[in-house]
């Protein structure tokens, strides 16, 4: 096996290379012992913290640590999570197969890789991803009880795999409730067609990009998550805005958006160039503001994690 390439110059820098240095030797270390145990997390999650702190400082630039781990990753850990997220099949690291990926823990089945799956799905980011799921079925489950005899209208925005709804019809057949979905990605609405094809009249799909279209029927929940955390502000905004416009009075828009918190973030951004726009609550508010919403109309709340927030406005 040849030498890793690390970026010459990371070398000439004074103690520059040092953060870049200890991450290779420790994941030499766990890659010649199969992957990290659930006892060496702790040290895998501090070295890659100390990384980052780097790479805020400046002391080494976040393209040589990326070039350092797609060396890495192609040469030992193609086939993981990490190698998938690097990969970007669709164009970015969270599309919908990545995302159906977290939501059913999948890992590779070589056992060598297999204990870095375990890890990737230990971190606070993909429980906060499955934990969304959760509460998108909370929310459902609230909206339904406040309208106990007539339909529910729900509009699911860049709706991926569309496991949150297959699993929702499944478990509450009884329900009248409809889901409008919009995915700009085909290989998406392919994939969450068959995923609700055994209700295919309950849930509509349209392959449209939805910052230039959304369906305009009227619903009383329109929900988005993973999305907003790719937009810039302004189309945030935009998009919110749109959102709002389809919401029927007495209905809630409720937007997922990753938060300023997250532990994840450094083994997201530095290992698998996994980028989003991260932000508060105060952020969130700020821009629900700027999308028209009253004041008294906003919450912003959190799952269990306290990585995922959403942004709830009342119309
Ligand atoms: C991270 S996945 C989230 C999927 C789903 N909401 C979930 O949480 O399970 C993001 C999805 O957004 C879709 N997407 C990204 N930009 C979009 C756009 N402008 N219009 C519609 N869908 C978009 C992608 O194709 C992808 O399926």
């Amino acid at each position: 096996m040849p030498p890793i390439a690390f970026p010459e110059r990371l070398y000439d820098r004074r103690g520059g290379a040092e953060p870049l240095v200890q991450m290779d030797e420790l994941l030499q270390e766990m890659i010649a012992a199969g992957g990290p145990m659930p006892t060496e997390y702790a040290l895998l999650n501090r070295t890659l913290r100390q990384l980052g702190d780097a790479v805020r400082a400046r002391v080494i630039s976040r393209e040589d640590v990326l070039a350092y781990a797609s060396d890495t990753t192609s040469r030992h850990l193609e086939g993981t999570m990490q190698a998938r997220a690097l990969g970007k099949k669709y164009g970015y690291s969270g599309d919908f197969e990545m995302i159906d990926a977290i939501y059913t823990l999948r890992t590779a089945p070589e056992p060598h890789l297999k204990r870095w799956d375990l890890y990737f799905h230990a971190q606070a980011a993909p429980n906060a991803v499955r934990n969304r799921k959760a509460y998108f079925h909370h929310l459902l489950h609230s909206h339904v009880a406040g309208r106990p005899k007539s339909a529910l209208r729900v509009l699911n925005v860049a709706s991926g795999p569309a496991r949150d709804v297959r699993e929702w019809v499944l478990d509450n057949p009884e329900q009248q409730v409809f889901f409008d979905c919009v995915d700009a990605e085909i290989h998406a609405i392919e994939c969450a067609k068959k995923m609700c094809a055994p209700f295919a009249d309950r849930v509509e799909f349209y392959h449209r990009n939805v910052l230039r279209f959304l369906p305009a029927k009227g619903y009383d929940l329109v929900w988005s998550a993973g999305l907003f955390d790719y937009l810039a502000d302004r189309s945030f905004v935009f998009l919110l805005k749109a959102l709002m416009a389809v919401t029927r009075l007495g209905g809630e828009v409720v937007v997922g958006n990753f938060s300023d918190f997250n532990p994840s973030r450094d083994y997201m951004e530095l290992l698998g160039d996994w980028v989003l726009q991260h932000r508060t609550r105060d952020h969130l508010r700020e821009l629900a503001l700027q999308a028209g919403a009253a004041a008294d109309s906003i919450e912003v709340q959190w799952e269990p994690e306290g990585v995922n927030l959403f942004l709830h406005i009342r119309r």
